[in-house]
């Protein structure tokens, strides 16, 4: 894969957020980069035996709630076949089953690619009871079982990842309809994990384009249209600390992205769908150098945040202008209650909340729910748990006619 070489950053203590570097050639030919100066061209290089490295360290989660059975099968195929997948749903089990059937098209896909995969519903209440063995009673609800919530199925999603011994995880929908979109994202985050030189890096993608119908016309928008306001918010903070505007964040929502678990045990994640903007706000607070850090060894050896932008249009399920505003309030939600959000920024989301109708003038955003990092759970016991009592997690593991080992000594 070759990237578009770029040179600028932004700096928030010690998070370094870079510019936005194009996907230029998605393969970059046969593997001989110290013959082809990459640099000189302003491009960088990442080779197939690279990118393979990194995948073969990777976890992608994939959350999914009630998507349709032919778009999932397209999502499997385009993981590229050295990850570990691993699916979080939480589908409806009545009155037709459908997490079953998610878990036969994951069974038969694994069994025909020949690779292993992890599979749990998030509403299993042998679940819940890893989760509290594990010694994270905030993510279960007044029902007793885990709450639901994207950003709650991407901790779950983490913790079995960091039970593995890989050192990656990455996000992927499960509504995509372009497999080769899907294989881009997780491509450029094996890039990126390559190029970023820390143990603590992290990599988002902004896509190329999102197509709509338009008067009978393919459209292919460049925004999306909670994004926009996300990154607007985020750059103004930026902005306020350095009294330089900016606009180097593109990827306030991105939904797809990865990170190294060094990095992702140690972050906060928010519930629903603040989870993807929280966690810049988790990098700035824990990071950024203006609260106590908790973290004084990643301090130093830098955060650096990569945003790649794919080829690929992405082509997903639209699910309706409610849902994009509820997404777009749940943002700016967390940003008004971070604590290094500044008086202006706060003052200028609550003017933007009040004009789209959400809040009335006086009133405070709710906050969103903030779960302890995935570091602070007892995850031998979560496993162990989750074996003897979650009669939806299924270890898919190779080859499928042995029975199944603990996770870590299964997925090398
Ligand atoms: N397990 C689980 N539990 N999965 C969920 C849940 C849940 O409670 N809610 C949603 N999902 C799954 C969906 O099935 C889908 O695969 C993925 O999470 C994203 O949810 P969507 O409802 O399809 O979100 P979206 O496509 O509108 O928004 C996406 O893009 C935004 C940026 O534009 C999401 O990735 C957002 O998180 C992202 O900010």
């Amino acid at each position: 894969m070759r990237l578009q070489q770029t040179h600028r950053t932004e700096r928030f203590g010690a998070v370094r957020i870079h510019e936005l570097q194009r996907v230029v050639e998605l393969d970059s030919g046969a593997d001989h980069p110290v013959e082809r100066d990459g640099h000189a061209r302003g491009s960088q290089i990442v080779t197939s035996a690279e990118l393979r490295a990194i995948e073969k360290e990777l976890i992608v989660v994939i959350p999914c709630m009630n998507e349709t059975r032919r778009v999932i099968e397209g999502v499997l195929s385009g993981i590229p076949h050295d990850c570990l997948i691993v699916l979080v749903s939480n589908s409806s089990r009545q009155p037709v089953d459908r997490y079953d059937i998610e878990v036969q098209t994951l069974e038969q896909f694994c069994r025909v690619a020949e690779r292993p995969a992890v599979t749990v519903h998030q509403r299993d209440p042998g679940l819940a009871a890893a989760v509290k063995a594990a010694g994270m009673p905030e993510l279960i609800d007044p029902d007793g079982l885990v709450r639901s919530g994207k950003g709650e199925a991407m901790l779950i999603g983490m913790a079995i990842a960091a039970m593995t011994g890989r050192r990656y995880v990455g996000y992927v929908d499960a509504d995509n309809y372009v497999p080769g979109a899907v294989n881009e994202y997780v491509k450029a985050y094996a890039a990126g994990l390559h190029l970023a030189g820390s143990p603590y890096a992290m990599v988002r993608i902004s896509w190329h384009s999102k197509p709509k119908l338009l008067d009978g016309r393919l459209f292919f928008s460049r925004r999306g249209r909670t994004s926009e306001v996300t990154n607007q918010f985020l750059n103004r903070l930026i902005g306020e600390y350095s009294g330089f505007g900016t606009e180097m964040i593109t990827t306030g929502n991105a939904g797809e992205h990865a990170v190294s678990l060094e990095l992702g045990k140690r972050m906060r994640l928010a519930g629903g769908f603040a989870v993807e903007p929280f966690e810049y706000l988790d990098l700035f607070e824990q990071y950024g150098g203006l609260l106590d850090p908790p973290h004084p060894e990643a301090m130093a050896a830098s955060v650096p945040v990569l945003q790649i932008e794919t080829c690929n249009p992405h082509f997903h399920d639209n699910k309706g202008e409610d849902h994009v505003r509820d997404m777009r309030m749940q943002a700016l939600n967390v940003l008004y209650h971070s604590p290094v959000c500044l008086p202006a920024v706060r003052s200028a989301i609550l003017e933007f909340m009040v004009a789209q109708g959400v809040l009335e003038p006086g009133q405070e955003p709710p906050r969103e729910r903030i779960y302890p990092p995935v570091g602070s759970m007892a995850l031998d016991l979560m496993y162990d748990a989750l074996s003897a009592e979650a009669t939806t997690f299924r270890e898919l593991a190779r080859p499928l006619v042995a029975p199944p080992s603990p996770l870590p000594a299964a997925y090398p």
